[in-house]
């Protein structure tokens, strides 16, 4: 049976589906990348955190990190955090990544909890890898810490980048001293639209020493979500956000010093909304002070 329409009645029914899943998320737009202001390199914007999905090293879990990293891929990402305390999450990337011959198309970070040969040459062993992209110190926090080993694994070619971490804000300070003294390529920080001190702490001494920026928690491990259970996305944020995770991850993309954003999931749907925040437009000043507005009064 042939179904005949009207170029209105069509247009209807495109508008009509194109509401119901995320705008942006398979649209031909072109993605965006930010460089890495170290080297100029072009990293696609958003990646995929590991904390707590891929925690334990069985079938089940394996099958989830492949399906997530196949939808990263297929829809441009690159970047995926881990770390070396993240349970298993080492050992399932690694896992996936080597037999399906996809660590060229990974941009691999991991973090280490203090700079010490036996826990890289674990982390490297369970990734199934010879070096990491981005090789971070977990957790900050006395400011004399010092980078000196992971410079000299740089330079060794283990890692291509290095970087600190941290998501205490009491440790800030000591994140600060280390940013300015060490001067590493990237800095790992909690931010998020209803978590901004960052804002105010972290990125502007970023941009000074030209460290890139990746933001750990950017739905506040899913807070925001919580926040807006029930509610619909207003319309002035449809015209850059085609889902509650774009709207979320848009705002800090609004900030040309983030590097990526880097959100936890086992579940490709939700990795695949994540990264349509990649296409389309950003939110501009105005519309990310509305959006700070908007968050506040739920
Ligand atoms: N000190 C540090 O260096 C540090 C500390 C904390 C975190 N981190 C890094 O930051 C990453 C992100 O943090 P996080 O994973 O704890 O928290 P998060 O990214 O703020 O939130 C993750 C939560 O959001 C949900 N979610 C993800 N995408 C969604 C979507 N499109 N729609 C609805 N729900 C969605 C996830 O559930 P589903 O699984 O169901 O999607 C999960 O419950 C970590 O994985 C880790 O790599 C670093």
């Amino acid at each position: 049976m042939t179904i005949r329409m009207t170029r209105r009645e069509f247009a209807g029914l495109a508008g009509a589906v194109a509401m119901t899943r995320p705008v942006f998320a398979q649209t031909g737009a072109q993605l965006l990348t930010r460089a890495i202001p170290a080297s100029g390199e072009r990293l696609p914007a958003v990646g995929l955190g590991t904390a707590q999905v891929f925690n334990t090293a069985d079938a089940a879990t394996r099958q989830k990190a492949a399906s997530v990293l196949q939808a990263l891929i297929a829809n441009g990402g690159r970047l995926i955090d881990t770390a070396s305390t993240y349970r298993d999450a080492e050992v399932v990337l690694g896992d996936v990544i080597a037999p399906a011959g996809l660590r060229g198309k990974l941009f691999i970070a991991t973090k280490l909890e203090e700079p010490d040969a036996a826990e890289l040459k674990r982390s490297l062993s369970r990734l199934k890898t010879s070096k990491v992209d981005l090789l971070q110190l977990h957790n900050v926090s006395d400011p004399q810490q010092s980078l000196a080993h992971f410079k000299e694994w740089k330079s060794q070619g283990l890692c291509r980048y290095i970087g600190i971490t941290s998501t205490f804000h009491g440790d800030f300070a000591a994140v600060e001293a280390v940013l300015k003294r060490e001067k590493p390529d990237f800095v790992q920080i909690d931010y998020s639209l209803d978590n901004r001190l960052a804002e105010k702490r972290i990125l502007p001494l970023a941009a000074e020493v030209k460290a890139g920026v990746l933001t750990a928690l950017p739905f506040g491990r899913a807070r925001l979500f919580r926040a807006v259970r029930g509610k619909e996305i207003p319309d002035w944020a449809r015209l850059f956000a085609g889902s509650w995770a774009q709207f979320f991850l848009k705002y800090l993309l609004g900030d040309p010093r983030v590097t990526a954003v880097i959100p936890g999931t086992n579940n490709p749907a939700h990795m695949t909304d994540n990264l349509g925040a990649m296409r389309g437009p950003l939110p501009d000043p105005d519309q990310r002070r509305k959006m700070v507005a908007f968050v506040e009064a739920l």
